[in-house]
């Protein structure tokens, strides 16, 4: 698999305060099934479904892979891309599901599976860019998500995208060893035009 040397090399030498990508060439894009060895192993990592919201069932293993991207592409009610670096490597998925057209809503799941390109701005900039394509292409009016009250960097990248808490679930989700609170956060489409021109609505 191509390796992105950027996200490499700041996850080594920088730790803390990792570098942030240069997000003006990151693209999402159609999920193939050269794909599905990457989701796989992400879906097999501890650390990265510690908190993975059940908005979306990945496939545990490589023959249910093929399956479910199957099931996806004829899907009339789910949408989830391919996260791609400038470098054009595959780190992660972003989608809308549980897609109501009559409602015009949907809820949002993202996954940066690649951990060594945690905290460098690609969730953010997937999970704006889902917004945008689900409000402006999509027509949808109100985007939702369900996220463990304690999961301090999937809240601040909703906040920072314009999501608002909407109310908790309590001890809704077993997370390590006990019982945590779900979060339910959503926003609307006239927040996110808001917040993209500068104006703010709340
Ligand atoms: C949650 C996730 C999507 C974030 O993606 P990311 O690419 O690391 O996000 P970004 O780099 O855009 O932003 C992370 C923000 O959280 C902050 N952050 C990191 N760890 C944090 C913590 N423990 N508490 C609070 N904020 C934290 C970062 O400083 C950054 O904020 P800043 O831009 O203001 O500095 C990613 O970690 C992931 O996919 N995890 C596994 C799957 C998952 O949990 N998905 C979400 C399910 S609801």
């Amino acid at each position: 698999m191509q390796r992105d040397t950027a996200c490499s090399r700041v996850a080594g030498a920088d730790r803390v305060r990792p570098r942030r990508a240069n997000l003006l060439e990151a693209r999402l894009r159609a999920l193939e099934p050269g794909d599905i060895d990457s989701l796989i192993r992400w879906v097999n990592d501890a650390a990265v479904t510690l908190y993975l919201s059940q908005a979306v069932a990945y496939p545990p293993s490589g023959s249910d892979g093929f399956r479910w991207l199957e099931e996806l592409s004829r899907s009339h009610t789910d949408r989830v891309f391919a996260i791609e670096t400038p470098e054009r490597r595959l780190i992660g998925s972003v989608g809308l599901h549980a897609i109501r057209w009559v409602d015009r809503k949907a809820e949002l799941a993202v996954m940066i599976g690649e951990r060594d390109c945690w905290n460098r701005g690609f969730g953010s900039w997937a999970v704006r860019e889902m917004l945008r394509r689900g409000f402006e292409e999509m027509s949808l009016r109100r985007i939702y998500l369900r996220v463990a009250s304690d999961h301090g960097a999937a809240i601040r990248v909703y906040r920072k995208c314009g999501f608002q808490p909407e109310g908790v679930l309590r001890k809704d989700r077993y997370v390590g060893r006990g019982y945590a609170d779900t979060l339910m956060m959503s926003v609307l489409k006239e927040e996110f035009a808001a917040g993209e021109s500068g104006v703010r609505t709340v």
